[in-house]
């Protein structure tokens, strides 16, 4: 029995190897029609693809490019020239290879540069290679994309070849190899191993993850190394201009120039404000310093900020930066621990009064976030540790794997081995993105459940003025706290407490505050609740990964954990050891 051969083909390749010129005239040879996904995009939308790149983003014209070839895939009799990004996305090698032929168009990275000069270049690629040095631009994206142009069934080598030349050998392929090529339409859906390291088109060149908040969709890129490619990644993200840095001197001192030279490599006109690290510089004073900053440097909507810095920093500058000429994009460049899985993801922006912290502020999303896992080496010790008690968080309330690795690789994530660690802090972005996409405003109650351990958290920072405890350590010792009411109120199983106890304990984290006086941090948190208008509303754990929010809990049962928590207290008598 004869196999027939398939009716569709695909060209795939860079831009400037000729795939859509090579589409007419290959569909020309067969009698067929020749589509471009490119124009398929441009009349759906009715606007050119520098626009929606420019407007909508990346991401968004890739979520088209995905429907064009969907629609394309429909038909048969048609030759489709695809666009030069097209073959990264799993889903679109699979709507091409089945039932279509796909053909590889190849091309030394010169010669498609020289050819992209002559032509103007395809719209597609043109954002990506504006820049001081568009060749090594057009190497490192090709060299990206490469291992997934050769899963194509047929190459076809144009450097030294004219168009009717290269239509012919397509035609030639088709004709010799398709009827077998087309049958299996899994054949290009997978890497072969091994060779996503090898080339770097591993996760570090996707996103760990997006957030997709009611007012803004943004990635969040978790990498060892990422900083390096800062510029590329806000080019990626549709900015361009200016970029001003936004940062704290002792970040700065490790940071600033690498961030500096990433973003001019990227043709940025870049600068820098640097204010002293610490707490006392998240003030309004501060922020109207870097207003005038902003002024003197005529910044212009569309110029971005770039927060490279703990939570202080992100924090800050996210604030200017949403009200600076009522918002320029702000991208979060997160160095702490507590940055990372925390700070820069959901969109929470303030600073301080001296009446209480963060009581001016705003939500405003950022446009990306790009997480440089390295620069936790640099991170101080106690900082460090402070930043894995909301990572324990985001494991105790929403994934029991998650708490089994904490568990198991504790060593090895406190000494920061790169591949766990990075794989670690994605797992915390991501869940922390799942909770903000779904409630960003914390109107449905599912953000509260970030709250765990935060109640007697504010009320021990607040008793000892911001100065006996870093966040993390406070968030520590009021998880505890919190696992004793679950206790008492019968909802936490006493191993689950034991079992939490001493993964905060491996950490190196604290469990209780000694000196901290349990009155002032009980009346800092009465506070807390006249100033919400609201029952305190307590999330405390019945699982690993099923937190419940209570607003019942009876006072006696919070004076008793509170002042546990402070170390003045008896020890409960149901714990063990
Ligand atoms: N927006 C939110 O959702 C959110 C959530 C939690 C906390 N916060 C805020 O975050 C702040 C706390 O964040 P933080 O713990 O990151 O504090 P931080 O920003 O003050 O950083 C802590 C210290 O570490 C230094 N540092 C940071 N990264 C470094 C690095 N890679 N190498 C060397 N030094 C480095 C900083 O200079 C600083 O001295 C608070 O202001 C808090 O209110 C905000």
């Amino acid at each position: 029995m004869t196999i027939p051969r398939p009716r569709r083909i695909f060209l795939t390749g860079f831009s400037g190897s000729g795939k859509s010129a090579v589409a007419g005239l290959v569909a020309a040879a067969l009698g067929w029609r020749a589509l471009d996904t490119d124009g398929i995009i441009e009349e759906r939308a009715g606007r050119p693809i520098s626009d929606i790149f420019a407007r909508d983003r990346e991401e968004r014209f890739r979520e088209m490019e995905t429907e064009a070839l969907r629609e394309a895939a429909r038909q048969t009799e048609v030759v489709v020239a695809t666009g030069g990004g097209i073959v990264q996305s799993a889903a679109n090698r699979r709507l091409m290879a089945d039932g279509g032929f796909v053909v590889c168009l190849e091309g030394r990275p010169d010669i498609l540069w020289q050819r992209l000069r002559d032509a103007g270049g395809s719209a597609t690629e043109r954002p990506l290679l504006a820049g001081p040095d568009p060749l090594g631009r057009i190497r490192a994206l090709k060299a990206r994309r490469q291992p997934f142009y050769a899963l194509a069934d047929y190459t076809v080598h144009t450097d030294s070849l004219g168009l009717p030349q290269v239509a012919e050998e397509v035609v030639r392929a088709w004709r010799r190899l398709s009827a077998r090529a087309a049958r299996d339409p899994d054949r290009l859906s997978d890497l072969p191993a091994g060779q996503e390291g090898a080339t770097g088109a591993g996760a570090g060149d996707h996103p760990a993850c997006w957030v997709n908040a009611e007012s803004a969709r943004y990635p969040v890129y978790v990498e060892w190394g990422a900083l390096a490619r800062l510029g590329e990644r806000l080019r990626e993200a549709g900015l361009s201009g200016a970029a001003h840095v936004i940062s704290d001197d002792q970040v700065w001192h490790h940071y600033g120039e690498a961030i500096l030279a990433s973003l001019r490599q990227a043709s940025f006109e870049a600068d820098s404000y640097v204010v002293p690290a610490g707490e006392a510089s998240k003030t309004l004073t501060t922020a109207s310093h870097l207003y005038e900053w902003l002024a003197s440097r005529r910044v212009e909507r569309g110029h971005a900020v770039v927060a490279l810095g703990g939570g202080m920093v992100g924090d800050l500058a996210g604030f200017t930066a949403a009200t600076y000429l009522r918002g320029l994009p702000l991208v979060h460049v997160p160095t702490s621990l507590l940055a990372m899985v925390d700070a820069s993801i959901g969109g929470k922006v303030a600073v301080n009064l001296s009446e209480a912290k963060n009581l001016v502020g705003a939500f405003y999303q950022p446009r990306l976030v790009v997480t440089d896992i390295s620069a936790l080496t640099t991170l101080p010790a106690r900082e460090l540790t402070s930043g894995w008690a909301e990572v324990v968080k985001h494991a105790l309330i929403m994934d029991p794997d998650l708490l089994s690795t904490l568990e198991t690789r504790v060593a090895d994530l406190r000494r920061l081995e790169p591949e766990v660690t990075t794989a670690v802090v994605r797992r915390n972005v991501e869940l922390k993105a799942q909770v903000v996409s779904e409630d960003e405003q914390e109107t449905t109650g599912r953000r509260t459940i970030l709250n765990y351990g935060h109640t007697v958290a504010h009320g021990l920072e607040a008793a000892s003025d911001y100065e006996a405890l870093l966040h993390g350590e406070a968030v520590a010792v009021g998880m505890a706290a919190a696992a004793e009411i679950g206790q008492r109120l019968g909802m936490t199983p006493l191993a689950l407490a034991e079992r939490q106890a001493a993964v905060l304990s491996s950490f190196g984290l604290p469990q209780e505050a000694p000196g901290i006086d349990p009155e002032r941090a009980l009346a800092a948190m009465a506070l807390d609740k006249k100033v919400s208008g609201r029952a305190v509303r307590w999330v405390l754990l019945e699982g690993v990964g099923h937190p419940v929010l209570r607003d019942d809990v009876p006072a006696t049962l919070v004076r008793q954990a509170v002042r546990r928590a402070c170390g003045v207290a008896e020890k409960r008598e149901g714990r063990r050891g």
